[in-house]
């Protein structure tokens, strides 16, 4: 069993193979926090708690004598507000009476065996693991709340999960301002933050700070994960670097609005609290009714920044993703959208399938612009039936067309939005959110429409299943081209419009989970102009997201490389697309969009039509080596070999029995007489030898390499030139 209880000393002890979690209930009987880490061999870390009366930190009333039990300066597991923790709360509420304070004592506790499951919402699911969980009910008896906080531990994997269940036992309501889904506090020790920030089209660039003693926000109120801040952080030894270092990383399982609070206090301990966007915020519970907070992904690896992303990749492609896409191999896509963008009619769309079908592409998607009125993006979002004019015999005759060719349909849809010139917007007006007596910031020309009601949810389903039945369509780009504003709902009494924001994003996976029921053979990949939603709780029932609106390789590769920290590269849409790039002008060669694309889940997104001859057999290759790679790219261990600030950038994929191995290599700091492109591959087996495979010119590792020196000794690429020029190799072990 991987949870322990000492009942002498009152501490639990949470273990998996390499890490250990423990808490403790102290004299006072609050929850304190003893530590997370690196195993330590069943010793109680209760010693490393040391009392000191700090000036303006009191003590509960009980203990007032006793200097130095002050809730400011004890690790928490819960924080909350108003009773002398001036650090970050995990919760805050305002009683009938007005006050705002909440004081948690330990009640019980339960041991299970199996996962807990969060209603309502995405989950780490359980699958073949042995997972047991361990739940701490505390309570505030004055105000009547009771807080359970949930630990479910994947032994194997070295991943925890938290949440929090929060339910009124009184009679009176209480209603909520704060419900962070968990707090950890870290009493000692130095550690930098690395965050994942960005904009549309550059998602995810790793941020990487000091703490000092302040509170460092990482938040967005936008009603989405976003592309700005994504709702994933690191804690990290100050040396720690790719390869080297203790890591801790901290991943809300969460669509909607979020905010991760790091701060460092008077005496150089660092907390972290993680949850829902607080502003903006309030939930009531009525007598008897509960929240449930968002799931975290907690893990800790002492192997450094690649070690953590492995156990972030596996968690997440074992137990998040939906196993049916996970197993089997992806078909090569097309999309039509930088291909024509909404410039199409039957013709052309036959005459693209046409051209992709030769190259080797085995699903053709056709992107925006197919429904409705839709010519532009002015009009015709929400009306969700073929566009006859445009595509006579609607997407039946479209998708058996394709069919006919020997490949798979996808479409495009955003189903959350709506325009105002729209069938469903003049039949609905009351569909939107929208805040009454005010003009609505507008943002693509399109309004949210209103999730938390079931009508709206229910007239979704009914469309989108429509659409499904009647069309033999094999996947789904679900698209969300908006941030959130005016969140007003006419589903809420007045004081209840601050669960808008929330109930939104329950609506959004009630509605994802009944479609994902009723077509389960059908693959949605997420996309939110681009990779503005691309967190765990999406990948729950997208296993696919699509990475980012810039396809420019020397962008891409710092796209994905910051995405890689937190989520596998099997889940990243990535597309070999046109040059000039179309978004940012830059013309980079077939071979390094194809490389760069290969590090994803592959695919085009390009006009065939306009390739020459050259190109064409250039595209057909890279589609072959992309199906001798496959497995080896959705289901090996990534490795970044290259740190962020290097004039190139490389990374591995080594199969888990580790006998093959590729290794991507992209110049993007290309300079004249410049040495060789040098790098040390990871995760072999020393003992092995391996032959390298398939690489062009006249290099002279044509001898099998032990795999010893490939990672100790290191590979040289030969000299590159040329606009971010790129290379792969191959290698695979011999036979013993
Ligand atoms: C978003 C997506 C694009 C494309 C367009 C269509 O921007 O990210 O890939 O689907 O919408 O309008």
């Amino acid at each position: 069993m991987s949870i322990s209880f000492d009942a002498e000393k009152r501490t639990f002890e949470l273990q998996t193979q390499n890490t250990c979690y423990q808490l403790s209930v102290d004299r006072t009987g609050v929850l304190r926090h003893l530590y997370y880490g690196k195993r330590v061999g069943g010793t109680n870390m209760r010693y490393l708690e040391k009392c000191c009366d700090r000036g303006f930190s009191g003590s509960p009333y009980d203990f007032q004598t006793d200097h130095g039990c002050s809730a400011d300066l004890m690790s928490q597991e819960y924080s909350s507000f108003g009773v002398g923790d001036y650090r970050p709360s995990a919760l805050a509420a305002v009683l009938e009476n007005g006050s705002r304070s909440i004081e948690l004592h330990y009640q019980d506790f339960e041991i299970e065996e199996g996962k807990y499951i969060p209603e309502g919402l995405p989950y780490v699911r359980e699958n073949r693991d042995a997972v047991s969980t361990l739940t701490v009910r505390l309570l505030d008896e004055t105000a009547g709340l009771e807080v359970s906080l949930i630990y479910s531990v994947f032994e194997e994997k070295d991943v925890i999960t938290r949440s929090a269940f929060i339910r009124n036992q009184d009679e009176r309501s209480i209603v909520l301002l704060k419900a962070a889904s968990f707090c950890l506090d870290f009493p000692y020790g130095d550690y930098d933050l690395i965050h994942f920030s960005g904009r549309h089209c550059m998602e995810r660039k790793p941020e990487r700070t000091k703490l000092t003693q302040a509170v460092t926000v990482i938040e967005s109120k936008r009603g989405m994960s976003s592309h700005h801040a994504n709702p994933f952080v690191i804690l990290c030894d100050p040396e720690a670097n790719e390869h080297s270092g203790h890591c801790f990383g901290f991943m809300l399982m969460y669509s909607g609005s979020h905010k991760e609070e790091i701060s460092k206090d008077q005496a150089g301990s660092i907390r972290l609290t993680v949850g829902i966007q607080d502003e903006g915020f309030s939930w009531t519970l009525s007598p008897g009714e509960a929240f449930q907070t968002p799931e975290v992904i907690l893990s800790f690896s002492d192997e450094g920044l690649n070690g953590l992303s492995g156990r972030f990749h596996r968690i997440l492609r074992e137990n998040v993703c939906d196993q049916r896409f996970i197993g089997r191999k992806l078909p090569v896509l097309l999309n039509s959208w930088e291909a024509c963008y909404f410039d199409f009619d039957l013709e052309k769309l036959l005459k693209l399938a046409d051209e992709s079908r030769d190259l080797g592409i085995e699903l053709f998607v056709l992107d925006d612009g197919w429904f409705g009125s839709r010519e532009d993006d002015h009009r015709g979002l929400g009306d969700w039936y073929a566009n006859e004019k445009r595509l006579p015999g609607g997407l039946n005759r479209l998708s058996e067309e394709i069919h006919a060719r020997g490949m798979q349909f996808g479409i495009w849809v955003e189903p959350e939005m709506v325009n105002e010139n729209s069938d469903l917007y003049r039949k609905h007006p009351d569909y939107v959110l929208k805040d009454p007596g005010r003009k609505p910031v507008m943002a693509r020309n399109q309004l949210v429409l209103d999730l938390t009601r079931r009508e709206v949810r229910d007239y979704l389903f009914v469309s989108i299943s429509r659409i499904l039945e009647e069309a033999k369509i094999e996947y789904v780009k679900w698209d969300f081209n908006r941030s959130i504003s005016n969140l007003w709902t006419v589903s809420l009494p007045a004081e209840r419009q601050g669960e808008a924001g929330h109930r939104y994003v329950l609506g959004l996976y009630d509605l994802l989970s009944r479609i994902r029921k009723a077509f389960p053979e059908v693959m949605i990949e997420g996309c939110a102009g681009g990779g503005g939603r691309f967190d765990a709780g999406m990948l729950f029932y997208c296993p696919q997201i699509w990475c980012s609106d810039n396809t420019d390789p020397a962008a891409r590769l710092s796209i994905q490389r910051g995405t890689s920290y937190g989520y596998p590269p099997c889940t990243m849409g990535s597309h070999v697309s046109a040059a000039p790039n179309h978004q940012t002008g830059r013309s980079v060669s077939m071979k390094t969009r194809g490389i760069t694309a290969m590090a994803g889940a592959f695919g085009f997104e390009l006009n065939p039509v306009s390739l020459t001859e050259e190109e064409k057999a250039e595209v057909c290759e890279m589609i072959r080596t992309y199906h001798s790679y496959e497995d080896l790219v959705r289901h090996g261990v990534y490795y970044r070999l290259t740190e962020q600030e290097e004039p190139f950038t490389a990374w591995e994929f080594v199969s888990q029995d580790k006998s093959e191995v590729l290794v991507s290599l992209v110049i993007t700091h290309l300079e004249a007489n410049s040495a060789f492109p040098y790098v040390k591959l990871r995760g072999l087996d020393p003992e092995r030898q391996y032959r390298m495979e398939g690489m062009e010119g006249d290099n002279e590792a044509v001898e099998p390499l032990s795999g010893a020196a490939l990672m100790y000794g290191g590979f040289a690429f030969d000299a590159l030139r040329g606009d971010f020029p790129g290379e792969q190799v191959y290698f695979r072990a011999l036979q013993v």
